[in-house]
């Protein structure tokens, strides 16, 4: 689906993907601070892909 994206969408995309891997390290780790922390720059990454491209 990637090849169909603009290129700051296709960005913001790999950004959220790799936060959201740090933030599934994080969590198993079990320390719940570091683990909000991490939640919360993956949950940034669909707000600015959301808000930049108006989808919902
Ligand atoms: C790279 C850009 C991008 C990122 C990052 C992104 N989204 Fe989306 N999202 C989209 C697009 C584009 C659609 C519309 C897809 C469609 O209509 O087929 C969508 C659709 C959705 C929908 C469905 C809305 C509906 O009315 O059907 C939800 C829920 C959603 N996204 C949640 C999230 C969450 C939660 C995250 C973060 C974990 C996220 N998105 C990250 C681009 C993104």
């Amino acid at each position: 689906m990637a090849t169909f994206m603009p290129k700051g969408m296709q960005a913001v995309g790999t950004e959220m993907h790799h936060a959201a891997s740090r933030f599934a390290l994080v969590a198993k780790e079990g320390d719940l601070v570091k683990a909000l922390e991490g939640l919360s720059l993956v949950t940034q990454q669909c707000v600015a892909c959301h808000t930049t491209y108006r989808v919902n």
